[in-house]
């Protein structure tokens, strides 16, 4: 099985060996992979609907790994133990969500080396939750599949630090990463700024104006990390 770009690049960031948790699995093509390839000694795969469930449990079967990989139902962190696994991957799921199910059960959350998550959207949300509650982004990276950028963000609990604006419009790691990929995502997003800030120049409500000027903002902040 070939993975995409957006979960290739999740399990780049995995060590060889580890005991992965997969909170949402959906297909368990994530924990299906790992263990076929030999990256992972065990994963515990998590899901919360009755059909992704019960797909992930078919596949798993099918593939005969089922020795290999324990699925459990439940939301979130909820299905697991502190320190079942060295390194749990939360991706797919919108950014807000990822932070409400590591606030949910931070105990557990905290007992991994490190968190791999992939927000698909609201990506300084999650940024600011993470950074504000005491936890260190320790890796950044951006995927492109199929035309679409996808963000990584490798998280681990640490001491509170002091950060700024870009720290959670852009990332840590990221404002500092110089690849191709990231100068083209954040030109991507400057471009969408742009397209928002002409709309909102015919507003003429208070509202739009305070969203004109915050918009305005994240732009020269974007443009700063180019430079
Ligand atoms: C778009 S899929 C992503 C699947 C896979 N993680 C990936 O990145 O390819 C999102 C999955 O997360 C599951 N999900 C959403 N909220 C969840 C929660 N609180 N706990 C566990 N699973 C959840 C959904 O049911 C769905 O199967």
């Amino acid at each position: 099985m070939k993975l995409g770009n957006r979960l290739q690049s999740i399990v780049s960031m995995i060590e060889k060996g580890s005991t992965v948790v997969d909170i949402g699995t959906d297909h368990a093509y994530l924990p299906i992979y790992l263990i076929n390839e030999g990256l992972a000694e065990r994963v515990i795969a998590t899901e919360v609907l009755p059909g992704p469930f019960e797909r992930a449990r078919e596949n798993i079967e099918k593939s005969g790994l089922e020795n290999f990989i324990n699925l459990r139902m439940g939301s979130g962190f909820k299905p697991i133990k502190p320190r079942e696994g060295d390194i749990a991957v939360v991706a797919g799921m919108g950014g807000t969500t990822i932070a409400k199910i590591i606030d949910e059960s931070k105990e557990i959350a905290d007992s991994f080396k490190k968190l791999i998550l992939q927000p698909m959207q609201n990506q300084a949300k999650l940024r600011e939750y993470l950074l504000t509650t005491g936890y260190q982004i320790i890796d950044e990276n951006v995927a492109i599949e199929d035309n679409r950028f996808y963000e990584i963000i490798v998280a681990k609990k640490g001491i509170f630090k002091a950060f700024d604006e870009i720290d959670v419009l852009v990332g840590p790691v990221l404002r500092n990463k110089k690849t191709s990929v990231i100068s083209e995502y954040i030109n991507h997003r400057i471009e969408i700024i742009q397209k928002i800030i002409q709309r909102l120049k015919a507003t003429d409500s208070k509202t739009g104006k305070a969203a004109l000027e915050e918009h305005r903002k994240q732009m020269e902040a974007l443009k700063e990390v180019i430079k």
